[in-house]
């Protein structure tokens, strides 16, 4: 665990995600006081940047939100924040950057042994100082071997000098003989242990969440199968679309950005049977056991889409963007049925969706119940938990009850908890920041482990290969904004799920005039 000291080097520190993401969440695990207590940051890029320019660049998006602390303190860490970050640039392909690095590191090093009481940072057997480095990979793919190789020749403290590990940022390949081979150049660099592969998802407090709901309640432990549950949904809207983005993700597709990674994630957390303890290895064990529970995704199951103008014609079609090609199929709506065949799920129907350029921008979790037996019940809502990871963290179910008054009818309603009333002044971490926290703390648990990786582009890898094959079909289209691409209610309902029949009910608030 590094608690004293450590070094962090983010690589493709001039990049979108070092800025909007990696060093936001370095700074806010630094107001917590979650950094260890001697700490240095350089970034690294290829380009060069004066190092006052790129600190402003990163103060830019480091802003002040609502949260316990008040904004003096906060202005004040933010400027001590700024004063321990160092700024380099050099080749990713080349060792003569990592040179420079090593000696800036081995002064940061010499620094804090100079500066503290003789033993403090020491290895056993001599003067040498106990060195702690974390790397932090934000870059596109094509850099990451290169990167990874040159950290390990010229950055790696000898053994009993010291300890590194390494962080590394999705995508882990293209498709299953692409993430094989970039996982055997990986491996005999960097071992499972020092490596942490993020999928930020992981980090969000209601998907950390997910075991403790499941597993700590009996309530919701007895009625997790089949045997009560109808359907699950699991969504994703974004209210953009490529924006900027579009010649990346023109090879990518919403499978491959969002479903294969996030979402199958979030699936495997809601439906692992009970690891024997909360240990890192027992938790990804279970998850690897469930992926491999997955039947193959029927081909002919599926709802694809692709945004066109909105209906008012302001906002682009997919295609308007010139970095696409003009004939391009790719996906950016997909439904994605999965049948897990075990005791537990075989049956229920989970729906993974995620789509671009929506009405809205959530992420959530449908779990509905099966239907009360009717008898006195002739047209009864079913029990649905629904469990929002953004942008608001809420958990409500929806139940049945008596309508207050003297006559007995029954009305949907829930049972509600908003973190935003209940858990008011609490600092709710962002993903990047519990993720980074867990790493220096040594915690593999929200890391995903080789062997899930090539499970999950086993289950995909056909599936795309079909979309982005000569008999691919052309995905239906989506007007900009719409609430879902035609067909959907329709397809969900086809897999079990059932709209409530109740119009007047609405979360979070029922209004008397409405009924
Ligand atoms: C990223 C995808 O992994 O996740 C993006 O590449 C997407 O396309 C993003 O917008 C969503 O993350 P979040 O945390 O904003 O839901």
């Amino acid at each position: 665990v590094f608690k004293d000291h450590c070094a962090i080097v983010v690589f493709g520190a001039s990049g979108d995600l070092a800025k909007k993401k990696t060093f936001p969440a370095l700074f806010g695990l630094y107001l917590h006081d979650e950094l260890p207590k001697n700490i240095k940051i350089f970034g690294y890029a290829r380009t060069s940047i004066p190092l006052d320019d790129f600190k402003s660049r990163i103060a830019s998006f480091i802003k002040y939100k609502k949260s316990p602390i008040s904004e003096q303190v906060f202005s004040e860490k933010k400027e001590k924040f700024l004063t321990l970050i160092d700024y380099l640039s050099g080749p990713y392909d080349k060792n003569t950057g990592f040179k420079e690095l090593e000696s800036k590191l081995l002064e940061f090093d010499s620094s804090l042994l100079k500066n503290s009481p003789s033993g403090t940072y020491n290895t056993n057997d001599s003067n040498k100082f106990f060195s702690q480095r974390l790397y932090y990979l934000a870059l596109p793919p094509s850099a990451f071997v290169d990167v990874a190789r040159n950290l390990k020749e010229n950055n790696y403290p000898e053994k009993g000098t010291g300890f590194a590990k390494i962080i590394v940022e999705k995508p882990f390949g293209h498709d299953l003989p692409s993430a094989r081979e970039l996982q055997s150049k990986l491996a005999p660099l960097w071992s499972e242990d020092e490596l942490y592969r993020i999928d930020h998802y992981l980090g969000k407090e209601m998907v950390k969440n997910l075991l403790v709901l499941r597993f700590g309640n009996e309530f919701f432990g007895a009625s997790w199968s089949r045997k009560h549950i109808s359907s699950i949904q699991i969504s994703f809207k974004e209210p953009f679309g490529t924006e900027g983005r579009g010649g990346y993700f023109d090879k990518i597709g919403i499978i491959r950005d969002v479903i294969q990674n996030h979402l199958l994630q979030v699936l495997t957390l809601l439906t692992i049977d009970r690891p024997i303890s909360f240990d890192p290895e027992a938790i990804r064990d279970e998850k690897v056991k469930l992926l491999k529970s997955i039947s193959p995704i029927d081909l002919n199951d599926i709802l694809i889409a692709q945004y066109d103008k909105s209906l008012d014609g302001t906002k682009p079609s997919y295609l308007d963007d010139k970095t696409v090609d003009p004939n391009s199929k790719c996906v950016t709506y997909a439904a994605i049925p999965i049948n897990i065949e075990n005791e537990r799920w075989d049956g229920v129907p989970i729906i993974l969706r995620a789509g671009k350029a929506l009405n809205d921008g959530k992420v959530e979790i449908r779990i509905q119940f099966k239907q009360v037996a009717r008898g006195v019940f002739k047209n009864i809502d079913r029990n649905e938990l629904v469990i929002k990871i953004q942008p608001k963290e809420v958990i409500y179910l929806k139940i049945n009850a008596k309508l207050p008054g003297l006559a007995t009818s029954t009305t949907l309603t829930d049972l509600d908890l908003s973190y935003d009333s209940r858990y008011e002044s609490f600092w709710i971490p962002e993903a990047y920041e519990s993720l980074i926290r867990d790493c220096l703390h040594d915690d593999h648990s929200n890391f995903v482990r080789d062997d899930e990786l090539e499970v999950s582009w086993k289950l995909f890898t056909p599936l795309l290969n079909y979309l982005e094959g000569p008999d691919g079909p052309a995905p239906v289209k989506y007007p900009y904004g719409a609430r879902s691409p035609p067909g959907l209610d329709k397809f969900l309902n086809e897999h079990n799920y059932k709209f409530t029949n109740n119009e007047t009910y609405q979360w979070p608030v029922i209004r008397p005039e409405n009924l």
